[in-house]
């Protein structure tokens, strides 16, 4: 059993379904560039930082361009992206993540985000969930992409927490092989194909309880 004082929340596809906003501005793109960029190739990219995404669409596409080429096209998609998100609303929300987020804070639990994205901060403001955390790493606060542990080594650290007493919640594999490498739990939130280095692999959110937690 484990000392559970911790959670930390990957944002997109975790606590709110961005992943799909995601993918439409880089099939996007990638019809701009002439070729098509499929739900099972997004994969790839989820968990992964905006220019590493780019890399692994360019290299679908056998595209070759300058860095500031490069420079170029992930702002464009990051223009659409944040079209996309600014029209969101709590309704968006993915189901049970408000309900575990206040079981967990009744319990003197604390809750953070671990994103790689530099988004994080609009996305929780239009969701209204920013009061929900007591730590928020995201994409603007670190250096190295998951599978780095950074984003979830700061994580743990503002919240002033051992690794060992977290538990993260991951939609990607990089996230996944993060929290592993940061020496924390890790529930997988997705397919178990996918998902399967996980101590704990759950569909969402939703029937997930706190003495499930501390047993892993
Ligand atoms: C992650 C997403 O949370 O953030 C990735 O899973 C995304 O798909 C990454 O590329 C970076 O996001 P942004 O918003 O900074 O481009
Ligand atoms: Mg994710």
């Amino acid at each position: 059993m484990m000392d559970l004082r911790g959670c930390i929340f990957d944002l997109d596809g975790v606590i709110v379904d961005t992943a799909k906003y995601h993918f439409m501005a880089w099939r996007r793109l990638a019809k701009e560039l002439d070729f098509t960029f499929t739900l099972e190739d997004n994969e790839a990219l989820k968990g992964v930082s905006r220019m590493a995404s780019l890399e692994i669409l360019l290299n679908k596409g056998g595209i070759h361009v300058s860095e500031e080429e490069k420079a170029r096209l992930a702002a464009r998609k990051n223009g659409w992206y944040v079209e996309f998100i600014s029209g969101m609303t709590p309704d968006e929300i993915l189901p049970g993540s408000i309900k575990l987020l206040r079981a967990l804070r009744r319990k003197g639990i604390l809750t953070a985000i671990g994103s790689a994205s530099k988004n994080a901060g609009t996305i929780l403001d239009r969701i209204g969930l920013r009061p929900m955390f007591d730590a928020i790493i995201d994409g603007n606060k670190i250096h190295k992409a998951k599978p780095d542990p950074e984003v979830f080594l700061r994580g743990a650290e503002e919240m002033n927490l051992p690794p060992s007493s977290c538990v993260v919640f991951e939609d990607a594999q990089a996230g996944i092989e993060a929290a592993i490498a940061g020496g924390m739990k890790c529930v997988g939130v997705g397919s178990p194909e996918l998902l399967g280095r996980a101590d704990l692999v759950i569909p969402d959110l939703r029937k997930i309880t706190i003495k499930q937690l501390t047993n892993l």
